[in-house]
């Protein structure tokens, strides 16, 4: 079998490469390693730059985007007590977010990729990619019983933090950057009405919370917790009664309890990989770089890697010229170490670090009074929370 590209990984990154590089009429062949049910099964942000949103309407997968997402003019950000408001629209010049689920956003790629019947091999196993340091590439994998060998020009290594790809990187061509984080996010999930219009990002003396959305129906809560935490050691009543005691009093009478239709513990990590290409294979969204998700950046990033990507190869056939390719890492690593510094900065200002000491959580306090009481304290976590620039001068 042969192809143009071979993209690894069915994510939001692999899925939409996919759905921009059949638009452009440049073939490609999905090959992931979960079952579609899998992939769809994961709950992660769903927080939607307005450069990501503008993606999905190019990859023309935006009609449920806008008819279902919950357009944030801003958010809240709750300390001693007191919420305050960041008015992202007016400390921006008019820049929203939109609120909807990275499942959802994953369904809609896949449906659109299964109705233009476009090849995808799910539950594929033994991925490996081959000779993408020479012009004939190609990838194996085992399917149905059967040794497949799909050659191709370029891969497109999607395949999440995990991922074979970046695996198979020569160790001496790569470099890994990592911070991880002394706690984890337990996140619940309820069929309960949010208990604010927009989100609401906490830093309270006993850690981190974050009070989210899925729908006007469905909420998503998260609690900085000590990692050695265990998921099954949180009931429910655990869960709701920690975090009433984050919360100011409206948000406490506001809340709306019920039982969890998902409950999880995951890690903080900032992580980075350079570059992001090897000969004919490039990396794209977490097989590249991974971040601790309080500024809800990891779909972000995902989705820039991605544009650049489809239009590096684009550019290729269309005009035969290796500019876009050739431009592709340091491209994305722009924007991406961007992102990955806010989204440590946001961290370390919204959590607590005890392990720091108390210096720690007195330049904290002085941060945050500086921050909330400047218009340009507040721009600056608007500007960064809206998304920076799809391209950056010198
Ligand atoms: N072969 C084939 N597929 C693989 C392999 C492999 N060896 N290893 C992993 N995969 C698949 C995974 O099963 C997964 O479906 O690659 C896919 C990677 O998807 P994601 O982890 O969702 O990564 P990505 O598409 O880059 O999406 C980035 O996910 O974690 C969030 O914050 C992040 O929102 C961002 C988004
Ligand atoms: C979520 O809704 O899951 C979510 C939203 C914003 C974040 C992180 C997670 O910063």
């Amino acid at each position: 079998m042969r192809t143009q590209v071979v993209i690894v990984g069915a994510g939001p990154s692999g899925l939409l490469l996919g759905q921009l590089l059949h638009k452009a009429g440049v073939d490609a062949v999905i090959v992931e390693r979960q079952s579609a049910g899998h992939v769809l099964s994961r709950i992660r942000a769903g927080i939607l730059e307005q450069v990501t949103a503008d993606l999905l309407d190019e990859a023309g997968v935006g009609e449920r985007m806008h008819r279902e997402g919950l357009v944030h003019n801003g958010f809240d950000l709750l300390w001693h007590d007191r919420r305050n408001r960041i008015d992202l629209e007016g400390l921006t010049g008019g820049k929203k977010v939109v609120c909807y689920g990275q499942t959802e956003m994953t369904r809609d790629l896949m449906d659109a990729r299964r109705a233009a019947g476009l090849p995808s091999y799910y539950s594929a196993a033994n991925v490996a990619v081959h000779d993408f340091d020479t012009a004939h590439p190609h990838v194996t994998f085992e399917h149905e019983g059967a040794l497949l060998r799909i050659d191709c020009d370029f891969i497109a290594g999607c395949d999440g933090f995990h991922g074979v790809c970046r695996a198979s990187a020569p160790r001496e061509a790569i470099r890994e950057f990592e911070r991880v984080y002394p706690f984890g996010w337990l996140g619940l999930l309820s069929d309960t009405p949010p208990v604010h219009h927009e989100l609401i990002y906490v830093n309270s003396p006993r850690g981190f919370a974050l009070c989210s959305q899925r729908s006007l129906t469905r909420s998503r809560y998260y609690l900085q917790v000590p990692l050695s935490d265990k998921v099954e050691n949180w009931s429910d009543q655990a869960f709701w009664d920690e975090l009433r005691l984050r919360l100011d009093q409206p948000a406490r009478e506001a809340l709306v309890t019920g039982p969890s239709l998902e409950k999880s513990i995951a890690p903080l990590r900032s992580f980075v990989t350079e570059p992001l290409r090897f000969g004919r294979m490039f990396l794209a969204g977490d097989a590249g770089h991974i971040v601790p998700p309080t500024g809800a950046k990891g779909l972000n990033l995902a989705a820039s890697d991605v544009k650049y990507l489809a239009g590096a190869l684009i550019e290729y056939y269309a005009e035969r010229s290796e500019a876009g390719i050739d431009s592709y890492s340091e491209r994305c690593l722009k924007r991406i170490w961007r992102g990955e510094r806010f989204s440590w900065w946001f961290t370390q200002l919204m959590h607590q670090f005890p392990e720091q000491g108390e210096i720690h959580a007195k330049f904290q306090q002085a941060e945050l009074e500086y921050l909330l009481h400047s218009e340009a304290g507040k721009r600056t976590i608007a500007e960064n929370y809206v998304g920076l620039p799809l391209d950056f001068g010198d």
